[in-house]
């Protein structure tokens, strides 16, 4: 079997070249998968892809048109595949759980460098400016976490948080009860959340779930957490609330827009997307690239998880992890 892989960083082919053997073949593409780069797909059984791949109508036509028989996602979020349209045409798997505990401790790990601005400190001592003025942090202990979405990471992080001494608050749209949570309406949630941070998947439902009108009820000096995917969040409104003051802070491991920027250096252009250059230039916000999956336990689940996927299916025309 050949699987064409799209949009590959070195850390992925560390990690599947160790899956490679006589039945399949991999090879790798740098270019993210759209419609002008599907045809590399050509006399490819199988393609796989990442979170800002693009897998809408126009390119499943091409990749079906071309034989492709299987789509596996080497993630978990697919809000960037039309399922709809792709079932009866192209299979697609993903990676539903490959280490919950690598995002939700990035989640933290965000957390803690803003609220005790180690980032800051560690600046400062390479210089050998040992002054404390300005870094004055506050303690998580007692302070009340907003979990939305308690699946696999956001259980994961309220057991981190837990951990801390802090209070959790709880919203899912199915909640489960035997997590021990408090489970409260988004709006409560909102209001008596010191910090909120976001663990649920990107639907139609969830876009946006921090906006214009959410912006009003939350507690003043709130700190967001986005783990998830950037588009939870509308980020203009996120500026707004910086800037005025109502929100404290913002730890971003996603971003809306991030498909074009995310990923790559980009130290030498000059930034097109106006929004994200404010936020970076935000002493109050913190950004990282999508990198909350990075760890080498992760990374050897998904080539594991994903190069199984495309045994199973190609062996019994199933695999446990179908989508569509
Ligand atoms: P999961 O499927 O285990 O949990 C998602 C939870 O969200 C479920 O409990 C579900 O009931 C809940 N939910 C669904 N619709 C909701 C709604 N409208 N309102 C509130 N809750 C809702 O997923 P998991 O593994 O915990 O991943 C969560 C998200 O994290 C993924 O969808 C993905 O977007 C993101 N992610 C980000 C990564 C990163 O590197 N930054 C890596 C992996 C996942």
């Amino acid at each position: 079997m050949k699987i064409a892989f799209f949009d590959t960083k070195s850390y992925d082919k560390a990690s599947f070249d160790k899956f490679s053997s006589d039945e399949l073949e991999f090879k790798y593409y740098e270019t993210k998968l759209n419609p002008d780069t599907a045809r590399l797909a050509e006399g490819c059984d199988c393609v796989c892809i990442f979170v800002n791949d693009v897998l809408n109508a126009e390119v499943i036509d091409k990749l079906y048109s071309l034989g492709v028989k299987a789509v596996a996602l080497r993630c978990a979020g697919y809000n960037n595949v039309d399922l709809n349209y792709a079932r009866g045409k192209i299979a697609i798997f993903n990676v539903p759980a490959y280490s919950p505990f690598a995002v939700a401790e990035h989640a933290m790990a965000m957390l803690l460098t803003f609220v005790r601005k180690t980032h800051k400190a560690y600046i400062r001592t390479k210089d050998h400016n040992f002054s404390l003025s300005g870094l004055t942090g506050v303690d998580l202990n007692g302070k009340t976490v907003g979990i939305i979405g308690t699946g696999r990471i956001g259980k994961c992080f309220a057991n981190i948080c837990k951990g801390f001494g802090m209070n959790i608050l709880a919203f899912d749209k199915y909640p489960d009860q035997a997590l021990n949570l408090e489970y409260v309406s988004l709006d409560r949630l909102f209001k008596e959340s010191d910090i909120i941070s976001l663990h649920c998947p990107l639907t139609e439902e969830t876009r946006h779930i921090i906006n214009e009108t959410t912006l009003e009820n939350l507690k003043k000096g709130v700190i967001i957490i986005n783990t998830s995917r950037g588009a939870l969040i509308d980020s203009d409104i996120l500026l707004k609330g910086i800037k005025s003051r109502h929100i404290g802070g913002a730890c971003l491991d996603v971003y809306e827009e991030e498909s074009e920027v995310f990923f790559e250096d980009r130290s030498q252009n000059i930034m097109d997307d106006d929004t994200l250059a404010r936020l970076i230039s935000m002493p109050n916000v913190l950004v990282t690239s999508h990198q909350a999956f990075l760890t080498q336990e992760a990374l050897n689940n998904i080539a594991e998880t994903t190069t199984l996927n495309i045994t199973e299916f190609f062996k019994n025309g199933d695999c446990k992890n179908l989508l569509c």
